[in-house]
């Protein structure tokens, strides 16, 4: 069972005018991965930033890059993200499925699925591992764990703790239960994305969590290696 914590720090939260020293300010930092929030407007609401700046921040850092695509067609981007060199590509389960009918229409969100086409979604993690990069799976926090038969067939599982979209929202503790039993048949990395902050983040590593992302309590923070020194101290290993 993976237990030592690591970091994803996503840029959403940094100043994009100088993104160059924020990526430094990550690594710096002691953070282990470079989380990008990609956003389409329409599997969420704003548009944020796409592979040219995985292409732009690639030659600025030896860490990872974590691309986590909140678009409604992952497929047809997913080659952009491969070549630009992101080495996690992690595609939402609710791209893969029937919608549920209250989120089914253009601009109503948060969309939630309660089953996925595997055969699609395997294709599109064959497709990413054919390239040598890792392949997880992002869970909204409607969305139930749907994704058991892929579970050996991926690398990790994003579980979102807030509705996708924004940074700096309150974490959904209603999350918890489910990360727990993904926990119990998955040995996996399991990433939890939203929310994650001094109060809330010993609850979901105590829940099976292994990487955290954080946004806007890394960069909001005066002192951002005190943050990742403390997310790091949660290891189960480092606990008496
Ligand atoms: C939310 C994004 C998150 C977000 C996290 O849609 O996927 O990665 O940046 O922000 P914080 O850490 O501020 O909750
Ligand atoms: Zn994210």
């Amino acid at each position: 069972m993976p237990n030592k914590i690591q970091i994803s720090a996503s840029i959403l939260s940094s100043d994009f005018t100088h993104l160059a020293d924020e990526i430094k300010k990550i690594e710096d930092s002691g953070a282990d991965m470079v989380h990008v929030d990609v956003m389409d407007g329409h599997f969420v609401p704003p548009i944020t930033i796409g592979s040219v700046i995985v292409k732009a921040i690639r030659p600025l850092t030896k860490l990872p890059i974590d691309a986590h695509l909140m678009v409604l067609y992952p497929w047809s981007q997913i080659d952009d993200f491969i070549r630009a060199g992101a080495d996690i590509i992690s595609i939402h389960a609710e791209c893969y499925g029937e919608l549920r009918p209250p989120c089914k229409g253009p601009g109503q969100f948060p969309k939630e699925v309660d089953h996925v086409n595997s055969e699609l979604m395997r294709q599109d993690i064959k497709k990413i591992h054919a390239a040598g990069r890792k392949a997880y799976v992002v869970l909204n926090p409607g969305t139930p764990c749907c994704i058991g038969g892929l579970l050996n067939e991926i690398d990790g599982v994003l579980v979102m703790s807030v509705n996708p979209g924004f940074a700096n929202q309150k974490f959904m503790p209603e999350v918890l239960p489910k990360l727990r039993e993904l926990r119990k048949q998955f040995s996996g990395s399991i990433m939890v994305d939203g929310g994650v902050k001094e109060d809330t983040a010993l609850l979901i590593v105590d829940a099976g969590a292994d990487i955290l992302v954080s946004a806007s309590y890394f960069f909001g923070s005066k002192d951002p290696r005190a943050v990742i020194k403390y997310l790091k101290s949660l290891s189960k290993d480092n606990k008496k």
